[in-house]
């Protein structure tokens, strides 16, 4: 369990004062300038160090994406982009550090604007965060005021912040897209290459980085990247917010080291799953795009990165779904692909046309209205969506059909035999109805 000292967001439940005065005292702002006087190779080298992967999903390491960005300037400026949208199901983590410790973020910016030679950082907050981008902007200001940001500041990085208020599409979180939107138009994906850090924003190198990504940065300069590298696992190193939410008797936020165990977690946080840790039917670990993992998987999981994926499943954005055994399991995915459905920004026909087929197979299978051949199928579908789409939404749709055949077909199957069996049933009651 993370011990309080090794704690970076420390007003993560709100509890104290969000502003600049309450962030100093717990830390923020301090070293801030030592730090730009020992150059942008050093903080870069340092965030390398510290092994800290992408905490938007994707899991990058953070540092080599900002080594990505052009050295020298070929004339055209430099950009950071936070993303802010946080719109993944079941994620719930940017939203506190936007509200709760929104300077953390603040300073991140600076120092990682000032390790990729940017002088403009935006931050695209999602479109229903109202008062969280209230929160951001005031926070924003406080630094103006205080000459911490901005021009001639008393870090000798000139940098300006603006805070774009997105519109709540969920494909808006896909950097691309978020980009295309930032510059005013549909937010559609684009084909990659060419990367951002060539050709971002108006055609200028732009790193996207998330929220919680930015927000630890300035912390693993305070404490050093060794610190943070000691936590967690090899290649899976530091602290991680995790949102617990569903079937467990406490759903929480809460910061953790890399690699804890899913049960310890959900029992030491969440005190435990509804009715027992027995009642556990299966987790969706990282949003709603990774696939589910039933009861026996969940027994000795490590919440990181590289157990994750090796189960076919995800450390994603850390947001645990628990399901105990009260849930219809077909449902349940039936409603996320019905989201992913909706939220297709309907570019490439494989997502524009599997994800509603995936959803509506799905319908009639929660029903057990299909015959035992449609589930491959359906796999099938899947399979041909993930893979072959211009951004990971497709992906993200197919992944959770697939995790529910590859553990719940039989679910599937007796939901199926059940129907049959009944419509039979119906129908030889008819039958003697008749004949009476
Ligand atoms: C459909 C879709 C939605 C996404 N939504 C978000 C999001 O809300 N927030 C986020 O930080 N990353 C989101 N991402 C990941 C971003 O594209 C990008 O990888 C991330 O912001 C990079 O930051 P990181 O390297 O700090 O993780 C999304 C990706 C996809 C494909
Ligand atoms: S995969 Fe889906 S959301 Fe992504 S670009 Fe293609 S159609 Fe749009």
């Amino acid at each position: 369990m993370l011990s309080d000292k090794d704690r970076i967001f420390k007003n993560l439940y709100g509890l104290h004062d969000w502003g600049l005065e309450g962030a100093r005292s717990r830390g923020a702002w301090d070293q801030t300038k030592s730090f730009i006087d020992k150059g942008r190779d050093w903080i870069i080298e340092e965030v390398k160090q510290s092994g800290l992967r992408g905490r938007g999903g994707a899991g990058f390491p953070t540092g080599l994406k900002w080594s990505f960005m052009p050295k020298d300037t070929d004339g055209r400026p430099h950009y950071l982009v936070v993303n802010a949208d946080e719109s993944e199901p079941g994620t719930c983590k940017d939203r506190e550090i936007l509200r709760h410790d929104p300077h953390l973020l603040v300073e991140g910016c600076l120092l990682a604007s000032f390790a990729m030679g940017a002088r403009t950082c935006y931050i695209y907050v999602r479109g229903e965060f109202i008062r969280e981008r209230e929160r951001l902007q005031a926070a924003i200001d406080q630094a103006y005021d205080a000459n911490l940001i901005g021009k001639n500041n008393i870090h000798g990085w000139d940098l300006d912040i603006y805070v774009h208020h997105g519109a709540g599409a969920y494909i808006c979180g896909e950097e691309t897209a978020l980009l295309e939107s930032l510059e005013g138009k549909k937010g559609q994906p684009r084909l990659k290459p060419p990367f951002p850090a060539n050709c971002g924003i108006y055609g200028a190198p732009t790193t996207v980085n998330n929220v919680e990504s930015i927000a630890v940065a300035p912390d693993i300069l305070r404490r050093g990247g060794a610190w943070f590298a000691s936590l967690g696992k090899p290649n899976n190193t530091g602290t991680k917010l995790f949102c617990i939410s569903g079937h467990v008797n406490n759903p929480c936020n809460v910061e953790e080291e890399m690699g804890i165990s899913l049960r310890e977690l959900i029992e030491k946080h969440c005190d435990g799953v509804r009715g027992g840790w027995d009642n556990l039917l299966a987790v969706i670990p990282g949003g709603s795009s990774v696939a589910c993992l039933p009861q026996p998987l969940c027994q000795d999981l490590s919440m990181d990165f590289d157990t994750l994926r090796e189960l076919k499943s995800g450390l994603g954005t850390a947001a645990v779904i628990v399901m105990d055994k009260s849930t219809d399991i077909i449902r349940a995915i039936a409603r996320i692909s019905y989201f992913y459905k909706h939220e297709s920004c309907g570019q490439c026909t494989p997502c524009r046309e599997g994800t509603g087929w995936m959803w509506r197979v799905l319908e009639r299978m929660a029903r057990g209205e299909a015959q035992k051949r449609e589930i491959d199928m359906l796999l099938d579908v899947a399979n041909q969506v993930e893979g072959h789409t211009i951004c990971a939404l497709g992906d993200a749709a197919a992944w959770p059909v697939q995790g529910l055949i590859r553990h719940f077909r039989h679910v599937i199957e007796e939901r199926i035999d059940a129907y049959s069996a009944n419509a039979k049933l119906e129908g030889a009651v008819t039958e003697q109805v008749a004949a009476e």
